[in-house]
């Protein structure tokens, strides 16, 4: 039987060590304790078992609805000074189930592809801002157009007042929690004091306040004028009723839109600024993907671009080799358990560290390297390549944000010539509790570009 091993430093040095510098010392970690190793971070949920071994990945997410692991809602609590005690992501057990059934259909299959308009219509908006001989932020831009596009699907609005209003506080919101310290803010609860306006916690409190009122009177409006024929997320969880026959609570709505809000833009938009950094970096990666979509002709199906190998190689090797999301939520032991060798009793807490899964030696040679070839030359189980998580949990987006994704770098691609305004490298650092660039990508506009008629064989051969 093998013991679990961490870093024996005091609980505040591993604390900050996590807050300011998590990839690097998830690193160290690794490389000390291997695949399975302790972290304690002061709060009520230590020691915090960080597993990275795809058969123990396997063994826990495959069985967290089961007897042996559950993914709870009270270990996200992290999270309830943002989307309140009634999102998804706060509740655990049979209420989490229920509300993830009631919210995943709007974002996959037929539904989905619904969005692929309205993306096509906000990338094009956005475009026209951008300037011939001029440089742009990539993540302002690719900001404005995944929070646009969520703004549609949860409310079928992205214009007007009220929605211009909601995109200005949901992205002040999240740039007011983006720095490590207000990180330690949301560790530590009774850090959270409201001493004013200025400081860090009063004005996260007052642009929250904001965007509530603005959301509840978009809840009420559409209470009044219950209108059918919509198809957006906040109709659908108007219209659902609960096993007693209950409608959601006013309440339990603003939770779940700001949960869909706040989780579907920031790191949707943080992946494609990425995918855009890597395109450009490397010129023959941009050269074979463009020859690849010419093959598609002008205003390509959105069934022919999500099926392109290339494109897709692309945009998973975007999403393993810096993860937006570092680690999957917590899961916890139920019933005494042995996992790959070690014996784990009840209460344990156990997250994913999908960083480190993606940097395993053994599955992705060179794992600093961006190398979109790997995911032609084999297939990754789902416990090997996890940028969603997987299990009870597994991200609701998926399936949207790998489709706005693809998407928008489709539109963008094929219609202007870009190159990066300097050669700079960049590096992956905390912003919030996920991770961003550690300074802003800027890409210079040389020109239009037309498509070239190509076939899929002639790119191939
Ligand atoms: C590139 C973009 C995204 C990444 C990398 C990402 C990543 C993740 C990860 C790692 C989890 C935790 C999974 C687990 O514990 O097993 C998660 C959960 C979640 N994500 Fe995403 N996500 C993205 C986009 C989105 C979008 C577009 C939406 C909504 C439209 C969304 C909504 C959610 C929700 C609601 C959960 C919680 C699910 C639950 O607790 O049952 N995410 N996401």
């Amino acid at each position: 039987m093998k013991q679990l091993q961490g870093p024996q430093s005091p609980t505040f040095v591993q604390t900050l060590q996590w807050v300011f510098r998590p990839m690097q010392y998830m690193e160290e970690c690794a490389k000390r304790y291997g695949d399975i190793f302790t972290m304690r971070l002061g709060t009520a949920f230590d020691p915090l078992v960080y597993v990275s071994n795809p058969k123990a990945l396997q063994q826990i997410l495959s069985n967290d609805t089961g007897k042996q692991f559950a993914a709870p809602g009270e270990t996200n609590i992290i999270f309830e000074a943002f989307l309140g005690k009634q999102s998804v992501i706060t509740l655990g057990g049979a209420q989490h189930q229920r509300q993830r059934q009631l919210m995943m259909p709007p974002f996959h299959g037929d539904r989905m592809r619904t969005y692929a308009e309205t993306i096509a219509k906000v990338t094009e908006e956005i475009m026209s801002q951008w300037q011939v001989g001029k440089s742009f932020s990539v993540r302002t831009s690719t900001q404005a157009i995944t929070l646009r596009v969520i703004m549609q699907a949860v409310f079928g609005l992205y214009d007007g007042p009220r929605a211009q209003q909601l995109e200005k506080l949901l992205s002040e919101l999240l740039d007011q929690t983006s720095s490590s310290f207000s990180v330690t803010l949301f560790y530590f609860p009774f850090l959270q004091k409201d001493l004013g306006a200025w400081s860090p916690w009063g004005k996260f409190l007052r642009i929250r306040e904001q965007i509530d009122k603005l959301i509840y009177q978009e809840i009420g409006e559409r209470r009044a004028n219950f209108d059918r024929s919509r198809t957006d997320i906040l109709n659908l969880l108007m219209a659902a009723r609960d096993e007693a026959g209950e409608a959601m609570t006013d309440e339990e709505l603003r939770d779940e839109l700001m949960t869909l809000l706040t989780a579907g833009h920031e790191t949707t938009a943080t992946a494609l600024a990425w995918a855009f950094y890597w395109i450009h970096k490397f010129p023959e990666v941009r050269e074979k993907l463009l020859a690849e979509l010419d093959t598609l002709g002008e205003n390509p199906d959105c069934n022919a671009i999500l099926k392109l190998p290339y494109l897709n190689a692309v945009y998973c090797e975007t999403m393993r080799i810096y993860p937006v999301g570092m680690l999957t939520f917590p899961r916890v032991v139920k019933e005494p358990v042995n996992l790959v060798g070690y014996d784990l009793q009840p209460g344990t807490i156990l997250v994913g560290s999908i960083y480190l899964t993606h940097r395993r030696e053994d599955l992705y040679p060179e794992p600093e390297k961006f190398k979109p070839e790997r995911f032609l030359e084999r297939l990754f189980s789902p416990y090997e390549f996890l940028p969603f998580g997987a299990g009870a949990r597994r991200c609701i987006g998926f399936a949207f944000a790998q489709f706005e994704m693809k998407m928008v770098l489709a539109k963008v691609l094929s219609s202007l010539d870009l190159e990066l305004a300097d050669n700079t490298e960049i590096k992956p650092v905390r912003r919030g509790l996920v991770t961003a660039q550690n300074r802003s990508i800027r890409l210079l506009v040389k020109g239009e570009r037309t498509v070239k008629s190509r076939t899929l064989e002639a790119v191939t051969s």
